[in-house]
C-alpha cells in the first residue's frame, strides 16, 4: 500500500515519535511506501510532500516538533480545499491517509472520510482535551515542563514572600494547570471550565499568608475568566478553525491580585516552552503505540476511526466520536487541588 502521513494544528512532543513508528510498522511489518505531506492540510491543498522510509526516520524518537512541519490550514475554509485535498491524495495513489492531530485537524479528517476518502486519525495535543481517549501524547511532557517551572517559582516567590501566577495551556479545558498545579503544590489551580471567583481566590490568599504562607503560587489556564468577565484576549485574532488567540489572564491577574491584597504579585507565561524538546517517556511509548495502531487500523480498513488509549488500552473509536465533544477536566481533581489551597 501506499500510505500518507501528516502532522496538523498546534505541535507537541512526541509528533515525531508517532512518524517513526508509522513508518516503521507500514515498511517493515507491510512493505508499504510511506509519503509525508507537509504542513499539516496545507500539504494536501498545495501538494507539498517528502518520501519517508525508515532510514530518513532515524534519530527522530527524541526530538521534539515535527520533520512533517504543522499547520493550523483548514481546507474546509480555503475554496476548492476539500477537493484538492483529495485530488493530492489520488495524484500519490494514496491508499490511505494517517492524521495526526487535534479536535481540528481530526475535523478535517472526518469530513474527508465522509466523502469517500480513507483516513486514520492519531489524537495529539498538549491540552488533552479530546474526547474518546484518556491520554494525548505530548500532554505528560507539557505537565512535566510546567511543573519543573513551578517548582522553580517556588523558591524565588518564597524569598521575595510573593505570589507568583504561573499561566499555562489549555484553551477549552484546564488539564495542565490542574495536573501541574497539584503536581507543584500550587495555592489556586485555575481552568476554563471552572470561572473563578477573583474576590474569593484573593481571600484564600490573604487566610494562607495569614497562616504563616508567606508565598503563593497560582496556577492559571489561560482559557480560565473570572466569574463575571470575558476570555483574555492578546489581540482578538483568530486561526482558521476561528480560535480566538488567547494569553494574558496571568498578568491580568497578577495586577488584580497585588491590588486586591496588598501581596507583591509578579506572572509568569509559560506558552510553548510546554510544546518545545524532548517528549517525556511516556509520551514516546505513547507516540509509538499510536502509530502501530494506526498502520494496523489501515491494514484491517478501519477507516474512519482513530486510534485511541482507553483502560491502559489502544482501541479504535469512531472519528465522530472523537471529535463531537471535548473532554473536561474531571471535577475529582479540581476537589484535590483545591484541598491543598490556604
Ligand atoms: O492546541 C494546543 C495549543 O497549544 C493550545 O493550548 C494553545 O491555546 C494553542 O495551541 C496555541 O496555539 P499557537 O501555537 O497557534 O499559538
Amino acid at each position: 500500500m501506499r500510505l500518507g502521513v501528516l502532522t496538523g494544528g498546534g505541535d507537541c512532543p512526541g509528533l515525531n515519535a508517532v512518524i517513526r513508528a508509522v513508518v516503521r510498522r507500514a515498511e517493515r511489518s507491510f512493505g508499504d511506501e510511506i509519503v509525508g505531506f507537509l504542513d499539516g492540510w496545507g500539504g494536501l491543498v498545495d501538494d507539498r510532500s517528502m518520501p519517508l522510509n525508515v532510514q530518513a526516520c532515524r534519530g527522530l524518537l527524541p526530538k521534539g516538533g515535527t520533520i512533517l512541519g504543522s499547520s493550523r490550514t483548514n481546507p474546509s475554509a480555503v475554496d476548492g480545499g476539500v477537493e484538492a485535498c483529495q485530488e493530492t491524495l489520488k495524484r500519490h495513489g494514496i491508499d490511505a491517509l494517517i492524521a495526526i492531530g487535534g479536535e481540528d485537524t481530526l475535523g478535517m479528517a472526518h469530513r474527508l472520510t465522509d466523502v469517500g476518502s480513507p483516513v486514520i486519525g492519531v489524537p495529539k495535543t498538549i491540552d488533552n482535551d479530546l474526547f474518546a481517549t484518556e491520554f494525548t501524547f505530548g500532554f505528560q511532557t507539557a505537565v512535566q515542563i510546567a511543573t519543573d517551572a513551578i517548582d522553580r517559582l517556588h523558591t524565588t516567590a518564597e524569598s521575595h514572600h510573593r505570589v507568583l501566577v504561573c499561566e499555562v495551556m489549555g484553551r477549552h479545558a484546564g488539564w495542565i494547570a490542574v495536573y501541574a498545579g497539584i503536581a507543584g503544590g500550587a495555592a489556586a489551580v485555575l481552568v476554563p471550565e471552572r470561572p473563578f471567583d477573583l474576590d474569593a481566590l484573593c481571600k484564600s490568599l490573604v487566610a494562607r499568608h495569614d497562616l504563616g504562607n508567606y508565598a503563593s503560587i497560582v496556577v492559571v489556564a489561560e482559557g480560565a475568566a473570572p466569574a463575571e468577565g470575558s476570555l483574555a484576549l492578546v489581540d482578538g485574532e483568530t486561526d482558521a478553525f476561528g480560535h480566538v488567540r488567547l494569553g494574558g489572564i496571568g498578568a491580568v491577574l497578577a495586577s488584580e491580585i497585588e491590588k486586591r491584597t496588598g501581596f507583591e504579585t509578579r506572572a509568569t507565561v509559560l506558552g510553548h516552552i510546554q510544546r518545545g524538546g524532548t517528549p517525556t517517556a511516556f509520551d514516546r511509548v505513547l507516540a509509538t503505540r499510536f502509530g502501530v495502531a494506526a498502520v494496523d487500523a489501515v491494514h484491517d480498513g478501519a477507516f474512519g476511526t482513530m486510534v485511541a488509549l482507553q483502560n491502559g488500552d489502544i482501541v479504535r473509536v469512531p472519528l465522530a466520536e472523537a471529535v463531537g465533544q471535548l473532554k473536561t477536566v474531571d471535577p475529582a481533581l479540581l476537589e484535590i487541588a483545591d484541598l491543598f489551597s490556604a
